[in-house]
């Protein structure tokens, strides 16, 4: 197949949603469509259990299976797909938002009972910004939940989308009967438990012909009459155009657990969403067609053997192709590096691959050299940029609990905020380490890895951090910057990159300190330039 080909026919994209919503069962339905899995159960769920924030082996647990579903390759119709695992704990939010520079595309799971609710609507909000096609599945109709007009207009407001409904539910919960496809007319009747195997499309290309009344009684053909009149009427047509762009969103209705609508939205999905996108780069925009291979790390996975430290560094391939053993360019720092066995994902195991592609995701072995973001190529001096850091939630000091391990206490610091674990900031008064999260739950991986994995033992002193704010100044040699390092000193900091940042220790000192120095601008993620 020509390296063209090979573009046009990869879709690569992540699930996002609250927790709870349906994101590993739609997940687990998506792969048994593609042939990747034969049964139900086989993708496990990496949600963190309730109550589980202090059983370090939950904690284990999860990133073995963290691993194992980062990503997963199937091919369906000729399609190559690739799904990138995000996950839905809020105190991994920062890991999502990194795996969202990764994807082409996104599919939003939405429960049909609960409707928008707050992570769904933080992760969208990052995929809008970056004009991120979307597409939206309502799951869970089989049921009772919220009226489907209720729901559309609450995803247009709380999440700030445009809507076109590609699908329609006939009756809900108690009482439903399946969805009409407005996408390809067509009606799919529900029969209760779809699970095992794929339901029955019936073609219906005239809504008003009594066919439908039979399938599906008269009363719920006269309302999908009228709703679907509603439809045409409230919303625009479909747009492919508009949808590649980020400007509308399609919406399918279906039941996950039951199969149900997920060959709909798969198929659309498939000739819909879009191939591999070209990337910006601080130097230029960087098209997948071109010959010389690209491409960044997202995420950097430490080994769950303690006793070899290797890492997994996923890499996304932006352009060209990415070969075994061929040496490329770690702009970063400059080295040459070969790869001898670069892993592929495939739903149940990961393979060595020779070759791969732009849209694709290999999994390089990694011995301390990679931090996330960082960019491979064939010699050009290239950086992707976007992927910053934002302003942790939470902040302590980590103070050395066995002064003879302090060299591995530093070397495991060091890589863990290189893996994207937490923020690391070094005061700049008296060099104390401080490390900020976005979660409370971090603090406690920090701690029990550090032990496992470098043989060191910290301990945590609270500190009144209100936000990180990075601090760019107008002229760095003007009177006003120097007072304000001066003044400050006690609040500033260094991130590991070795960037000032301000430690405001409440958002009032925050605004004072901003109308103070007018000439300096304080910003709340890393990348501002
Ligand atoms: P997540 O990854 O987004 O967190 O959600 P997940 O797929 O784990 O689904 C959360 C719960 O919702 C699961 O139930 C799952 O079975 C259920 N679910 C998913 N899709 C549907 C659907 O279409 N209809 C109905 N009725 N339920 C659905 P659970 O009891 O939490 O877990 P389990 O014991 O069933 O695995």
């Amino acid at each position: 197949m020509s390296f063209k080909k090979e573009i046009e026919r990869r879709r690569t994209f992540g699930i996002i949603s609250h927790p709870d919503a349906g994101k590993t069962t739609l997940t687990e339905k998506l792969l048994l469509f593609g042939g990747a899995i034969q049964e139900a159960g086989a993708v496990k769920s990496n949600k963190i259990k309730k109550g589980a924030t202090s059983d370090f082996m939950e904690i284990e647990r999860q990133r073995g299976i963290s691993v194992a579903t980062s990503v997963l390759a199937f091919e369906y119709n000729g399609t190559k797909i690739n799904i990138l695992d995000t996950p839905g704990h809020k105190d991994f939010a920062e890991d999502t938002f990194r795996t969202l520079t990764a994807v082409d595309s996104v599919i939003v799971v939405i429960d049909v009972a609960k409707g928008v609710e707050e992570q769904t609507e933080k992760l969208v909000e990052v995929c809008r910004m970056r004009n991120i096609p979307m597409i939206v599945f309502i799951n869970k109709l089989d049921r009772e939940g919220k009226d489907a007009f209720d729901l559309l207009d609450e995803i247009e407001q709380k999440l700030g989308l445009t809507v076109v409904p590609m699908s329609f539910p006939i009756g809900m919960g108690y009482d439903f009967k399946g969805i009409y496809n407005i996408w390809e007319k067509n009606v799919n009747l529900f029969n209760g438990d779809s699970r095992k195997h794929i339901e029955e499309t019936i073609e219906i290309s005239d809504l008003n012909a009594k066919e439908l009344d039979a399938l599906v009684g008269e009363t719920s053909a006269n309302t999908l009459r009228e709703e679907l009149e509603l439809v045409t009427g409230i919303y625009p047509n479909f747009d492919k155009e508009a949808y590649l762009k980020g400007a509308v969103q399609p919406v399918f209705f279906g039941s996950a657990l039951n199969n149900f609508g997920v060959r709909e939205l798969l198929d659309c999905f498939v000739e819909i969403a879009p191939r591999p996108r070209p990337k910006q780069s601080e130097e230029r925009l960087v098209n997948p067609d071109e010959d010389k291979f690209t491409g960044f790390v997202f995420k950097i996975h430490a080994n769950m053997d303690p006793n070899h430290r290797d890492r997994l560094a996923f890499i996304k391939i932006v352009s060209g192709q990415f070969k075994r053993n061929t040496p490329y360019l770690h702009v970063r720092n400059g080295k040459k590096l070969k790869f001898s066995s670069p892993n592929a994902f495939f739903a149940e195991k990961k393979e060595i691959v020779d070759v791969s592609y732009p849209g694709d995701i290999v999994g390089l072995h990694d011995t301390g050299n990679f931090k996330i973001g960082d960019t491979l190529t064939e010699g050009e001096e290239i950086h992707y940029k976007g992927i910053p850091s934002f302003s942790p939630e939470h902040f302590r000091y980590i103070n050395n609990a066995d002064p003879l391990k302090s060299k591995q206490l530093y070397k495991g610091i060091d890589q863990l905020m290189d893996e994207g674990v937490a923020q690391l900031f070094t005061l700049e008064l008296n060099g104390r380490k401080v490390i900020g999260t976005v979660g409370a739950l971090q603090y406690e991986v920090i701690q029990y890895r550090l032990e496992h994995e470098y043989g060191a033992k910290c301990s945590y002193e609270n500190l009144a951090v209100h936000k990180a704010c990075w601090v760019e100044p107008e002229d760095p040699k003007n009177d006003e910057y120097k007072e304000f390092l001066r003044v400050k000193q006690r609040y500033l900091a260094k991130d590991k990159q070795g960037q000032l940042v301000f430690l405001a220790d409440s958002a009032f000192s925050l605004q004072m300190t901003q109308q103070k120095y007018p000439t300096i601008k304080f910003h709340f993620t890393s990348e501002f330039h």
